[in-house]
């Protein structure tokens, strides 16, 4: 029996099996409006067996898009074009989830291609951006944001409401908060990017205030019955791991006192000068500390890529779901693939009876 192909259940909703593809931006939008590509690309994902498949950050407003191409859910028209996505993916038998988000400070930039940097000064594709404090991310994003007033922090939350109910309504079953990767949510969080010294920064309640009260609003309008998630970067290799952690383990344990059923666990990215460890899996046990800890089942990425690794991380009990990115962009089966090498002889664990039945017969290797 393979721990990587038992169906998972979070409240109302069931996966085939542990694979979820992550959000990943595709900078294809036009104005926030996404079209054909993103349907072939999500829906691809889905026929290739993953059992949840989350559209890319998606801007809940204009000034909160990473890039003039990232997606965005600030209306009803841009909603509406989620609609075909959404079935397509559901058609494939995986779930629809959809991770809305907010940029903050990293707000208006090129394409990763283009430059992967703050558009310049006087690009007319370019806006205002805006943060906890008046403090640039630095290096490659010099930028330096406004403060936000409270009002700005009120009308940004409810955007996040409104984003939630627009997904709602085009049928997503699946909705992720983007706190993460020094975005708007994580930079409340994180000392690097919020000096602050009213009710949403300086001590550690303050920091988690903006965050608390999102997903509280959020839930209001989210249905009991779906998950509601939230992507977090809960360490950022600065040198203050034990602290940041510690305290991300507390915010955790005040996520699901409002009603979070899972938690995507990340790396903050809060910093240009982290120290990053990279390796494979090298985040899953501090996922599995966060499972522990904050008693949340989590998801986590990075570096995830082989059936092997896929497999033990769940059997294991580091995590409750394996997110596989960039080896999914690499072969949009994967999870086919996984269950081939972990010898799974039956495809239809993972793919519809179409495909399966004909697989299954006519094995050519
Ligand atoms: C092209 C691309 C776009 C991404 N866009 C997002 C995004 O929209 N939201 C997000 O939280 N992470 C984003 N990420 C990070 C991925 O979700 C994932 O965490 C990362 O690729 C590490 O997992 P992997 O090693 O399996 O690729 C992106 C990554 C890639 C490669």
């Amino acid at each position: 029996m393979s721990a990587l192909f038992d169906p998972f259940t979070l409240k109302g909703v069931t996966l085939r099996n542990r694979i979820a593809v992550p959000p990943m931006c595709q900078y294809m939008a036009v104005e926030g409006l996404i079209n054909e590509w993103h349907r072939v690309h999500l829906a691809g994902l889905a026929r290739g067996g993953a059992g949840l498949v989350i559209t890319e950050a998606t801007a809940v407003s204009p000034e909160g898009r990473i890039t003039p191409g990232c997606a965005g859910i600030w209306n009803d028209t841009l909603a509406q074009a989620f609609a075909p996505v959404v079935a397509s993916i559901k058609a494939a038998g995986a779930v629809p989830g959809i991770q809305i988000a907010h940029a903050g400070r990293k707000a208006s930039a090129n394409r990763p291609w283009e430059g992967d940097d703050h558009l310049a000064a006087g690009d007319p594709r370019g806006w205002p951006t805006i943060a906890p404090s008046a403090i640039a991310f630095g290096a490659n994003l010099p930028k330096v944001p406004r403060a936000m007033t409270l009002a700005d922090i009120a009308r940004v939350r409810e955007d996040f409401v409104a984003a939630a109910r627009r997904a709602l309504e085009v049928g997503y079953e699946w909705l992720e908060l983007h706190f993460a990767h020094g975005y708007l949510g994580q930079s409340f969080f994180s000392t690097h990017s919020n000096r602050r010294d009213d009710a949403y920064g300086g001590n550690f309640e303050n920091r988690c205030r903006f965050l608390l009260e999102t997903l509280a609003a959020v839930r209001q309008v989210w249905p009991e019955h779906l998950p509601l998630t939230a992507r977090f970067g809960v360490i950022e290799y600065d040198g203050r791991d034990e602290e940041t952690l510690a305290d991300a383990i507390e915010l955790a344990r005040g996520f699901k006192a409002e009603g979070l059923d899972l938690l995507s666990v990340s790396v903050g990215f809060s910093t240009p000068t982290a120290n990053i460890p990279w390796a494979p899996a090298f985040l899953a046990p501090i996922a599995q500390r966060v499972r522990l800890e904050a008693g949340l089942p989590v998801a986590s990425a990075w570096g995830i890529d082989t059936p092997e690794l896929a497999e033990g991380v769940v059997r294991d009990g580091h995590l409750d779901l394996v997110m596989v990115g960039r080896a999914h962009l690499a072969d949009p089966h994967w999870p086919y693939y996984a269950a081939r090498t972990l010898g799974i002889d039956r495809p239809a664990w993972v793919l519809p009876a179409p495909y399966a039945h004909w697989l299954e017969r006519y094995r050519v290797n």
